[in-house]
């Protein structure tokens, strides 16, 4: 009797199991809907220019989608070439960004300055599959997006092919099961106003610059789950494990008790910890106005005390 009841309950338990994971190849390539947002790239050069300071500063496109040796590039006066191919290693496994210069063939030549919209403001891939959630940019306005837009458009063409994806196993499960497109949280302004207000540091710091994104703890999926800005989950680096430190105005905040002032040095001096993921070379980049504004933010945060804990943990020596 026993025995049937154990064969019983394992067959209802381990069926459903089945099938969830005999499904996981079909659903790789799930596609979703998402509106075309009305955004036509402009050939105003004082809007190509306020794109190039977003996508090279605070939007930190250069971060992610160059894998040159942007500082030094920065600092000799030239723009480096966005053409992807930088490797993330997660847990899912290898994910490549893209080549997002206007090259027809291996870049967004191809797409529409719409289906480019989508795609950051929807996460909707031109083919409808979902983007992954590395780019934060869904709550941008029209006009940072139209400013983008147009830059990456008047940028230098490279044909550079970037490597496919390659999730593991895991990754397959998470692909077909948790991936899905991430879009607006509310009515998207056509403009914001760009002052030291606190309102346009949470502009800044949640949809543009996604001080968020890594200084709040987020689930496989990259959705948030932790404290706002309390610290984040470990980002796994050729030279070790970072953890973003929690920048809430606590005591055992990494920020505690700096200025306006220092908060301002601090970005100047760009990245000092070696192999650190924040992107300082871009963000050195960003004006004394959006780092008042963004300093104003996180002040106006609900304190988190936490363990105060190191940001840095090598690699174990082989
Ligand atoms: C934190 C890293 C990161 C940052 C910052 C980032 N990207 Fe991306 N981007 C990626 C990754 C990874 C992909 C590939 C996602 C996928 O395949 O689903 C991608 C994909 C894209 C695509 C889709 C290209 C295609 O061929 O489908 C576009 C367009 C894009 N990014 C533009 C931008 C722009 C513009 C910025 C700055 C405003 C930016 N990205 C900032 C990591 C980033
Ligand atoms: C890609 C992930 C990432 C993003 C995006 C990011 N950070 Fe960080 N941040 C980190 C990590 C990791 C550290 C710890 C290592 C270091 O200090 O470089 C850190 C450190 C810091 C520190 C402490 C620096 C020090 O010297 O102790 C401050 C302040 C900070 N971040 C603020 C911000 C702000 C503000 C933004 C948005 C404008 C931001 N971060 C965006 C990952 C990130």
């Amino acid at each position: 009797m026993i025995k049937k009841i154990l064969k019983w309950t394992a067959l209802v338990v381990l069926t459903p199991i089945a099938i969830i994971l005999l499904l996981v190849p079909f659903r790789q390539k799930l596609k979703y809907e998402a509106p075309f947002p009305e955004i036509k790239a402009s050939k105003d050069s004082a809007v190509i220019a306020y794109g190039k300071h977003l996508v090279f500063g605070p939007a930190h496109c250069m971060d992610c989608h160059s894998t040159a040796n942007n500082d030094s590039l920065l600092s000799l006066g030239q723009e480096p070439s966005l053409t992807g191919g930088y490797k993330f290693s997660l847990p899912l496994g290898d994910i490549y960004s893209k080549n997002i210069t206007p090259d027809e063939e291996t870049g967004i030549g191809k797409y529409s300055d719409a289906a480019i919209a989508r795609i950051l403001r929807y996460g909707v891939h031109a083919d409808g599959r979902a983007v992954y959630e590395f780019m934060s940019f869904h709550d941008a306005s029209d006009e940072d997006l139209t400013a983008i837009i147009s830059y990456l458009r008047s940028a230098p063409s490279v044909k550079k092919e970037v490597p496919q994806h390659d999730l593991n196993f895991m990754g397959n499960l998470v692909q077909a099961y948790m991936i899905k497109p991430n879009g607006p949280h509310g009515e998207i302004p056509k403009s914001v106003v760009k002052d030291t207000s606190a309102s346009y540091g949470k502009y800044l710091a949640h949809n543009i610059a996604n001080c968020n994104g890594c200084h709040t703890a987020r689930d496989l999926a990259g959705n948030s789950i932790g404290e706002p800005f309390a610290g984040g989950t470990p980002i796994e680096e050729r030279l070790g494990s970072f953890t973003p430190p929690n920048i809430t105005p606590d005591s055992t905040s990494r920020i505690f008790n700096w200025s306006q002032e220092n908060f301002i040095a601090r970005f100047r001096l760009g990245k000092i910890v070696e192999g650190t993921p924040m992107p300082w070379s871009a963000f050195k980049g960003m004006t004394d106005n959006e780092l008042k504004a963004i300093y104003k933010y996180l002040q106006t945060l609900q304190p988190v005390h936490t363990e105060i804990a190191s940001t840095f943990k090598p690699k174990e020596a082989k």
